[in-house]
């Protein structure tokens, strides 16, 4: 992919991985779009990044994925490249019993189907596009499951599984297929996490990790796994029971409180 000339829309840009992907997207010279639920931090970005484009977006909600799509296609028809990047991530005690259904899923709702909806409503417009590219934005938890975070671990599992699918079934067009798999990263999605739940994890700085996203866009590595996402693939493949121990410590502390 050039990594430069884009049309790029990234969910979630208001902080964190999507905030650095449009400000390192910015600074090559594409047009770059980003979303967020928020009014605020939408204006802010808008403050910090000279020419970005904002759209207050929630991907959960099809009504916003449709006006999204309809304003996009209107105002920049020229798009090729989608980023599905919004997300969050809870921590969840399956013996609580204490979330309403729909905040037991929350995360279900956002990053798969809300990626699963962008994606349908978008892929008419990319196909029509050059140098078009979808990237989904996973987990290095989607191979194996940190257990405090069940329901964020089993969505980025189906997320891989998803990207997968997707990549084949658009073998017979020009759409690019990638998933980024980041590790644990220096953003705002981990900041209602103890220390302890982080054990063992190195936090990657989010300049570096996107640094080696944009180094795998630009060489069409379709599954980019930086940093200890890499390790946890690997170790998920050839020590599976080990490293799932490992990322299930933190459970005794959460019974514990
Ligand atoms: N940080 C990590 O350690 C890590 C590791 C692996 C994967 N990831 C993935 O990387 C992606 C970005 O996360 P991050 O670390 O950059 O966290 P972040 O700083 O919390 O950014 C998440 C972004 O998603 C937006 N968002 C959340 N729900 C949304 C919705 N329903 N519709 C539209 N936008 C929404 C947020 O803005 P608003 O809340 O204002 O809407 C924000 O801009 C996520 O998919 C996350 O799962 C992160």
């Amino acid at each position: 992919m050039n990594l430069s000339g884009n049309t790029i829309l990234i969910t979630g840009g208001s902080s964190g991985i999507g905030y650095e992907m449009a400000k390192e997207f910015l600074k090559k010279s594409n047009t770059v779009i980003v979303t967020g639920r928020n009014e605020q931090k939408l204006q802010k970005v808008k403050n910090e990044l000279k020419g970005v484009v904002t759209i207050l977006s929630d991907v959960s909600k099809p009504e916003d994925v449709k006006k999204l799509y309809d304003q996009v296609a209107k105002d920049f028809p020229a798009l090729n490249v989608l980023i599905n990047n919004a997300g969050i991530m809870v921590t969840i005690n399956l013996q609580n019993h204490q979330l309403a259904p729909m905040d037991l899923t929350n995360e279900i709702d956002i990053n798969v189907k809300g990626t699963i909806w962008m994606i349908d409503a978008f892929l008419p417009l990319l196909k029509k596009n050059k140098n078009a590219a979808l990237v989904i934005v996973s987990s290095g938890l989607a191979f194996v499951p940190l257990a405090i975070s069940p329901v964020y671990c089993a969505a980025k599992a189906a997320l891989h599984s998803y990207s997968l699918s997707l990549r084949e079934q658009l073998r017979n067009t020009e759409v690019k297929v990638f998933e980024l798999a980041p590790p644990a990263t220096e953003t705002e999605l981990l900041k209602n996490f103890k220390d302890s739940d982080m054990e063992g994890v190195s936090l990657m700085p989010v300049d570096k990790m996107v640094g080696v996203f944009l180094d795998g866009f630009a060489n069409d590595k379709f599954e980019i796994c930086p940093g200890q996402s890499s390790q946890l693939k690997f170790m998920s493949r050839f020590f599976p029971r080990f490293i799932l121990k490992q990322l299930s410590k933190p459970v005794a502390a959460m019974h514990a409180n």
